[in-house]
């Protein structure tokens, strides 16, 4: 039996994750979940919001589904997920887009895969203040994390039979540190002769996105237009309940939605579990799950076909409710 990580976070975090667990096992796939709790909950008790269990965890199992957890605002946390980015290395931020049925949106068609590097850019967090009227950030962009962004992109494309990257920089602007990540691509996408290449400044970009977001395949983005972008593209497909992610390095992958813990609607019963189940679908693929994953995914799909959603999407169903009926079109 695989074992596998679960933070089941705070806020709604247990009460979705309580409805994923059952749907997965519902579908027959056998795992044993090592449960850990992070977040506000544990501060308390274990004076962190990630003890070093939960990364012991992880980094026995190799892969984690996690809930989400609550940033506690000034009391010197710093924030679990930005931890766990950098404890783990998980360098790649995978945000497929793709429009879900019965959810209404202005598009149709969308069906974006935006990557995003995740360890450096304006995130690096370098910042000083010159003086009293000027702040400076520095922007750090490195080969060797553009190329293996950029690798990570292609080979993503590659393994899931996607038509095209598209890299997306402010190199006309920014000629050394954007200009670097777009020569890196130019040099990875050498070694992908079957992938189409197309290059796009990124307020080309948001602009075509808005106005025409069939055009795009995959998307591969220095971090900070890629934080940006993959909000707008969540967007573009029915907003924060739909939206799954995936953290990925060498050694472990970390998937989980892309919303926050919800404390306003904390304990109601009302929070949408699709964007974690969405992501467990993803956990199951990348585990070689494949044919459970297409099965669950039929059974939430033909669910929402059937008017069934919560009230976020406009339905009237719980989230004990819509897992309930996910788990009856299983058995279809
Ligand atoms: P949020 O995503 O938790 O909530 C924003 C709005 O969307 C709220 O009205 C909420 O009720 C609604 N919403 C979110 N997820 C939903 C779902 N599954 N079903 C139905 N409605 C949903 O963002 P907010 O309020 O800015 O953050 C709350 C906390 O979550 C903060 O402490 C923040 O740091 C943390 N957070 C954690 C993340 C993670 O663990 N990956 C990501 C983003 C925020």
């Amino acid at each position: 039996m695989r074992n596998i990580t679960l933070i089941n976070g705070d806020g709604i975090g247990p009460e979705i994750s309580n409805a994923v667990l059952k749907i997965i096992d519902a579908a027959g796939v056998k795992i044993n979940w090592d449960i850990q709790t992070a977040g506000a909950d544990v501060i308390e008790k274990e004076g962190t919001p990630l003890p070093q269990r939960v990364i012991d965890s992880i980094k026995k199992n190799k892969v984690a589904l996690k809930a989400p957890v609550t940033t506690p605002i000034g009391k010197g946390f710093r924030s679990v997920n930005v931890q766990l980015r950098k404890e783990l290395d998980l360098y790649a931020n995978l945000r497929p887009c793709k429009n879900l049925p019965s959810v209404k949106t202005r598009f149709e068609n969308v069906d974006i895969v935006v990557i995003r590097e995740n360890t450096e850019d304006l995130y690096a967090g370098i910042e000083r203040q010159v003086d009293s009227d000027t702040a400076e950030s520095i922007k750090i962009i490195t080969r060797k994390a553009s190329e293996r962004i950029c690798k990570f992109a292609f080979d993503y494309a590659v393994k899931n039979h996607r038509n095209e990257v598209c890299v997306v920089t402010k190199a006309n602007i920014m000629k050394l540190s954007d200009g670097l990540f777009l020569e890196s691509y130019r040099k990875i996408s050498e070694n992908y002769p079957m992938i189409r290449k197309r290059e796009i400044l990124v307020d080309n970009l948001c602009m075509q996105l808005v106005q025409n977001p069939e055009q795009f395949d995959v998307l591969v983005l220095p971090n900070l237009y890629g934080d940006i972008v993959s909000d707008l593209c969540a967007g573009l497909i029915g907003g924060l309940g739909v939206a799954q992610g995936a953290n990925i390095g060498s050694d472990y992958a970390v998937f989980e939605p892309v919303h926050g813990s919800a404390p306003d609607i904390k304990g109601l019963n009302k929070a949408n579990p699709t964007a974690l189940l969405l992501s467990a679908i993803d956990l199951l693929k990348y585990i070689g799950e494949l044919n459970v994953a297409d099965k669950i995914n039929n059974a939430l799909f033909t669910t929402l076909k059937q008017g069934i959603s919560t009230q976020d999407l406009g339905g009237y169903a719980t989230t004990n409710e819509f897992a309930d009926a996910i788990i009856q079109n299983l058995k279809l």
